[in-house]
């Protein structure tokens, strides 16, 4: 496993670095978001989006499952699996032809991680205990894989 951490002092940091990301990924590429609730999983997805100026369209997809952004750059798939019961569930959705039909970010998608491709990005942010700003945010991926390197410039950037 490749991890690197970063610290969020506010939603306007967690916004530059999910933006920052979207500039790194493309179709084909899956993001995890796990943490708890009202971490910055959806902020983060929020930032995100507004690389391809789509970020007034947010909404939480907790009752839809999947949420569709279409810009004429890529789609952007954002789910949240938490209400799933299990994998099979997500099949009956069609969720695995998302995967290669654009960007995808998939709130608590650990929980369905055998339908996952074998390599995704993994973010799990940390609620500080001490500070309401403080988020940590922790990115791992396979070692070897593509996204190490996105992983880094990422780093660099921020
Ligand atoms: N550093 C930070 N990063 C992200 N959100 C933050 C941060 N500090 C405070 N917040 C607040 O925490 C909340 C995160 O909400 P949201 O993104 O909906 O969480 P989740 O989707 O994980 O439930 C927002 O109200 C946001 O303003
Ligand atoms: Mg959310």
């Amino acid at each position: 496993m490749y991890k690197i951490t970063m610290e969020s002092t506010s939603p306007e940091d967690t916004l530059k670095i999910g933006k920052n990301l979207a500039t790194l990924l493309h179709k084909g590429d899956i993001t995890v978001l796990t943490g708890e609730l009202g971490s910055g999983k959806t902020k983060f997805v929020e930032g995100f989006l507004q690389n391809y100026n789509l970020q007034d369209e947010i909404s939480s997809p907790t009752f839809n499952i999947v949420n569709e952004y279409i810009s004429d750059k890529n789609n952007i798939y954002h789910f949240d699996v938490y209400r799933l019961e299990d994998s099979d569930e997500f099949y009956a959705i069609g969720g695995e032809e998302y995967f290669e039909k654009g960007i995808c970010l998939i709130e608590w998608g650990e929980m369905i991680s055998d339908v996952l491709p074998k390599e995704y990005i993994h973010i799990i942010i940390l609620k500080s205990p001490e500070n309401e700003n403080l988020r940590i945010l922790k990115f791992e991926v396979q070692d070897n894989s593509k996204y190490v390197e996105i992983l880094d410039k990422l780093k660099m950037n921020f």
